[in-house]
């Protein structure tokens, strides 16, 4: 507008190679998409560029399973992702992979010159391997017993009943999740990047402006605790990139993954003649806007400045931060149908009802988002066919029978001062990511134009004697109410604004300060966008489940095979009893702990139960269960838990506490 015209540079997430992009992915594409829009439709120079992420374990594992290279493997998933966002009209101007001969470049750069500011080191550290696979093992990839809890199955790095963090080495009897192998540990050496060297520096850095204020205090309780060193190599056999000079190690896949960003503007630029340099050198004048979920802040808040600190490049304008989509309330779930992949929802619904709901619902916050889906298929009706559409559909063709031109004058200036004065905060709803603020601010006045519209009863003025020029006045009022509503939805909306700019003629442009369209000619009105059907909803969920992959194993016992024989005297040491649970409450800071009061007719237990994500204090309580009397109490972060209830199922909503048929008591033996 007046000012000055910006140069931007824009990118989400490198979305991970290993997997189809869902509605979680989308959720943030559509929001860097909608931002980059309305920033090239203010008239500024805005790049958006992303990526996959495509190096590490997994992708090798994936590859294999699928009986491809995992250049094949990569290369299929960048075709899948690519039309995927396409089908959600996400514009990126490239579209990268993080395996490319750019991000090796820039990847080796950057760490030439960590290395050479003396900000990694190198020493020698045991880590679990596979002997069968000869891998190392990361974490997630060992299970085993908990070595404080003794809950079995548990991963490599933290317990999930008890929340006991440890190394992979401590579980008790130790598995391989790849081979089955029991993992021996082994020394190698491997390169961290001295990430306490930047503390002041990232100290001060996270307070200027650059991340939300939550953002800032979560990342300063790392600051205050301590900084670790920052693990950045991995051993053969590995996919991704060897150090230079280091044979058999290779960057860990977080080293290069933002530097990803670099490299898909430098394949971009390269190709234009131009120079990524003048993004990222110290003294650029590009603002540089990374959007990202809340699961990986520290990458980008903590390891990713210092590492362009030290490597002498600029750090990003601003760390953008968005929480996670969740479906009717819940965490997505294969089962339920609402683990919901992008190419499923394109094969059902509009990807425009997606975008707009979304911008609905986006605040500049990190709060969740919650795709409801009766919600979602009220409020696209309402809004967009309801209040949007229905301006230009009813006023259209009362032009059109006036010969197609419009009136000169405003006719209600009122209304229209209106429109004026909301335009610069609708705006200022976009640049800080106040969706929702922009698109309630849009629908109050699409609210005004259509109560207005209906006041003056075009339709029934028209069939009246000598009203031509009044019906013509009020519907040209009308579609310049229209045509300023979907200039300020074209960012959400690009393909329903595509087809409103045939019908009105004209390209709709915010470079420029609203204007009144007068005596020019529009064309023939064509219908714009269908309302949402909730069948076509319903068969989404429905190919949601059935795209879920087929469970490997199936059934409990296929599961967890029945365990090694015992003797008789073995099972008689474990004295189980009916126990009455006499109170049940939450645990304030436990989450998927209650604390159970059992009473043994006579004595009392205080137990703690991992069974909160089940079970709501009130639907055991005053019930009858078994317990493990005798197991050794064992201090716990929330206090003694002394003995143990039993329970089926693997977790989640699916535990299942035992309860004895009636007339059982309190106390008795189970034997
Ligand atoms: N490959 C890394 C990012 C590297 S960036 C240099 C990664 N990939 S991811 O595929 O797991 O996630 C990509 C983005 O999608 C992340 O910003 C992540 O937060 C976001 N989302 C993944 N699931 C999500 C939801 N359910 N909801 C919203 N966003 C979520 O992390
Ligand atoms: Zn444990």
């Amino acid at each position: 507008m007046s000012q000055a015209a910006r140069k931007i540079l824009v990118t989400s997430a490198l979305p991970y190679a290993n997997g189809d992009l869902h509605l979680g992915h989308l959720m943030e594409q559509i929001q860097t998409d909608i931002w980059v829009r309305f920033q090239k439709l203010r008239g500024h120079d805005c790049l958006y560029v992303c990526a996959d992420d495509a190096h590490g374990t997994a992708i090798t594992l994936k590859a294999e399973e699928l009986g491809l290279s995992p250049e094949q493997h990569i290369e299929r998933m960048h075709t899948a992702h690519k039309a995927v966002s396409e089908g959600f009209l996400i514009q990126h101007d490239n579209y990268y992979s993080t395996h490319s001969a750019e991000n090796r470049e820039l990847a080796e750069l950057i760490y030439t010159r960590l290395d050479a500011n003396g900000h990694i080191a190198r020493r020698e550290i045991t880590q679990a391997f596979d002997p069968e696979k000869e891998l190392f093992l990361a974490d997630r990839y060992i299970k085993g017993t908990c070595p404080k809890c003794k809950t079995p199955d548990q991963y490599g790095d933290n317990c999930e009943a008890c929340g006991a963090t440890y190394s992979p080495m401590d579980l008790i009897d130790p598995v391989s999740a790849l081979s089955g192998a029991t993992p021996v540990p082994r020394q190698s050496e491997h390169f961290f990047f001295k990430l306490p060297e930047f503390a002041d520096f990232l100290k001060q850095w996270t307070r200027a402006g650059h991340l939300q204020d939550e953002v800032a205090n979560k990342v300063s309780e790392w600051l205050d605790s301590d900084l670790h060193e920052w693990d950045i190599s991995r051993d053969a056999p590995y996919f991704g990139f060897e150090i230079p000079g280091q044979p058999g190690k290779y960057f860990y896949v977080w080293l290069d993954a933002p530097i990803g960003y670099i490299a898909s503007l430098k394949n971009l630029l390269d190709a234009q003649g131009k120079d990524w340099n003048d993004y990222w050198k110290p003294d650029s004048d590009a603002e540089v806007y990374h959007f990202i979920g809340k699961d990986i802040i520290n990458f980008h808040a903590l390891f990713w400045p210092a590492m362009l600190h030290s490597a002498g490049f600029r750090t990003p304008t601003r760390i953008c931060v968005h929480g996670f989509v969740t479906v009717n309330g819940k965490k997505m779930s294969k089962s339920r149908g609402t683990f919901i992949n992008g190419q499923t929802y394109l094969d059902h619904l509009n990807p425009e009802y997606l975008r707009y709901y979304f911008a609905a619902k986006l605040t500049g916050a990190v709060d969740d988002l919650d795709l409801n889906l009766d919600d979602f298929i009220q409020r696209v009706n309402s809004d967009l066919v309801g209040k949007v559409v229905n301006i230009a559909s009813r006023t259209a063709k009362f032009v059109q029978k006036s010969g197609g031109t419009l009136a000169n004058d405003i006719a209600e200036p009122e209304l229209w001062q209106r429109f004026v004065d909301a335009e610069s905060s609708i705006a200022e709803h976009y640049e800080n990511r106040e969706f929702s603020k922009a698109m309630r601010e849009i629908m109050a006045l699409a609210d005004a134009a259509n109560e207005y519209i209906a006041a003056k009863e075009p339709w029934k003025l028209a069939k009246e004697e000598g009203t031509e020029a009044e019906v013509l006045a009020i519907c040209t009022q009308g579609l310049n109410c229209f045509r300023a509503l979907v200039t300020w939805l074209k960012p959400v909306l690009p393909q329903l604004a595509e087809k409103a700019e045939a019908f009105l003629n004209e390209t709709l442009d915010w470079s420029q300060p609203l204007r009144f369209r007068g005596g020019e000619s529009i064309e023939k009105f064509k219908p714009l966008l269908t309302r949402v059907e909730k069948e076509h909803v319903d068969a989404m969920i429905e190919a949601s489940k059935e795209a879920a992959p087929a469970q490997k194993a199936s059934g409990p016992l296929a599961d967890e095979p029945i365990a090694e024989e015992i003797e008789f005297g073995d099972f008689a040491k474990v004295d189980l009893r009916v126990a009455l649970i006499a109170k049940a409450e939450h645990v304030e800071g436990a989450d998927k702990l209650l604390r159970l009061t059992l009473d043994l007719g006579g004595e009392t237990r205080n137990v703690f139960a991992g069974i909160k994500s089940a079970y709501a204090p009130e639907d055991i309580q005053g019930k009858l269960t078994i317990m493990v009397a005798n197991l050794k109490p064992r201090k716990m972060k929330f206090g003694m838990s002394e003995g143990m209830v039993l329970a089926a199922g693997p977790g989640g909503k699916d535990i299942h506490i035992l309860e004895p048929h009636s007339g059982a008591k309190p106390g008795q033996r189970v034997m």
